[in-house]
């Protein structure tokens, strides 16, 4: 049975009759789960002996322009799914709860979370450090996962953890595809027939330039450049950004070097902006 808790007072008190040798790992989305969430809550089972997951459609990380009111909450489907996957407890709280109405304190990253998403998105990641800080504070996992998906929301999360000498492991789960390679994403159920037609080359503009990587190209624009063109190649698609990145610095390079790469892809395809990337690893 998956324990449903909407307080903060009652996830407290679950959490206090966890004996202190078990570990707890805890998941945190905003629901309507996919295959994708799925595989991290797996990670989180087979990585601690108590499994939680989180629901919570975090305003503070929706801009004003956002699709805040029409995210998908499909909240009995996803619970029933937390159940078929033994996960132990699901925290979903209401947004009173998280958020008192004179809430002031915030976290915020100032490095890492400026240029690819942060860009675009003002005030994103600090509206998913503050929340995941606040999960982490009431919850205390020992372990928490996230989705290789978000690859900048995990490099995010991990500053946020070294810099605040938070004690928890973060935990990176693989990035999980449709066989055509689309990334599973909450918001693809936005895309109609035109737009999951053309979705697909966000992941081949990855590939393409995954190919060139390991055939031995290290040029970072060269790279870039090679996977724009693909992109270019689908009218349907526009670009927002396709770009080599340090993998933890997120800073430009002109070369990758032995610290290897993150090839980050962000596009429109209608309303619906859906992001990618490959993290590039050299050969050992
Ligand atoms: P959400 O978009 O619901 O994603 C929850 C977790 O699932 C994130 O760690 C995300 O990276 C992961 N995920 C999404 N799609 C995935 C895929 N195709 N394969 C593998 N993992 C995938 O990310 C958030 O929520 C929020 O920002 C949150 C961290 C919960 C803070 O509000």
């Amino acid at each position: 049975m998956t324990i449903i808790l909407r307080t903060i007072a009652e996830l407290r008190a679950w959490r206090d009759q966890v004996p202190p040798d078990q570990k707890v790992a805890l998941v945190p989305t905003m629901g309507a789960l996919h295959a994708g969430h799925m595989s991290l809550m797996g990670l989180a089972r087979d990585r601690a002996e108590v499994s939680i997951a989180s629901i919570f459609v975090n305003p503070l990380q929706f801009g004003p322009s956002e699709d805040l009111s029409k995210y998908p909450r499909p909240v009995e489907a996803d619970i029933a799914l937390l159940e078929g996957a033994g996960i132990d407890a699901v925290f979903l709280p209401p947004v009173a709860e998280l958020y008192p109405e004179d809430a002031s304190t915030f976290v915020v990253e100032e490095s890492v979370s400026l240029p690819l998403c942060g860009a675009v998105r003002p005030g994103h990641f600090r509206g998913v450090a503050t929340v995941v800080l606040k999960l982490f504070n009431i919850v205390t996992p020992d372990i928490a996962v996230f989705g290789q998906k978000d690859a900048q929301q995990c490099v995010v999360i991990e500053r946020m953890v070294r810099d605040l000498n938070l004690r928890i492991d973060i935990v990176r789960g693989p990035i999980v595809r449709e066989p055509d390679g689309l990334a599973l994403s909450s918001r693809n159920i936005y895309l109609d027939a035109a737009d999951r037609r053309a979705a697909p080359a966000i992941f081949a503009s990855l590939e393409a330039a995954r190919l060139a990587f390991e055939a031995g190209e290290r040029n970072a624009e060269t790279l870039a450049g090679i996977g724009r063109a693909v992109l270019a190649a689908e009218p349907w698609l526009k670009l927002q950004y396709w770009e080599v990145r340090h993998p933890e610095s997120l800073a430009a390079i002109e070369t990758i070097g032995p610290a290897g790469a993150l090839f980050a892809v962000a596009a429109h395809l209608g309303t619906t902006r859906l992001i990618d990337n490959y993290l590039a690893r050299p050969a050992e």
